[in-house]
């Protein structure tokens, strides 16, 4: 995953970035493991993750962010 060449995509390299946990706490907002609901959602998501509001347990390494910021800025490739 830190080794991506290329552009990130969703089904390889994000989606596994959130637990079971997150995806079942933000189920009454969006399903984080649906393509379509993250692409939607991803400057919200993405704002929330670099305020370290989101998850609310933590805040996520500094490389998962970027390459959260990657996947949004290089076209969110599914
Ligand atoms: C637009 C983005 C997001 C919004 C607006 C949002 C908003 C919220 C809100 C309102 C809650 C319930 C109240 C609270 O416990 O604070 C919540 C809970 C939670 N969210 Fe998010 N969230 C977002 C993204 C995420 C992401 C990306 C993750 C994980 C990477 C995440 C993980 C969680 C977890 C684990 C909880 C449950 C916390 C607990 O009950 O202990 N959320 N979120």
């Amino acid at each position: 995953m830190a080794t991506v060449s290329g552009s990130p995509s969703f089904a390889r390299d994000i989606q596994p970035l959130f637990r079971d946990k997150d995806r079942e706490s933000m189920r009454f907002l969006f399903d984080l493991h649906s393509y379509e609901d993250v692409a939607a959602h991803a400057s919200e998501i993405l704002e929330e993750l670099e305020e370290g509001e989101m998850p609310c347990d933590g805040p996520w390494p500094p490389e998962q962010i970027e390459l959260f910021r990657r996947w949004v800025d290089e076209g969110m490739a599914p």
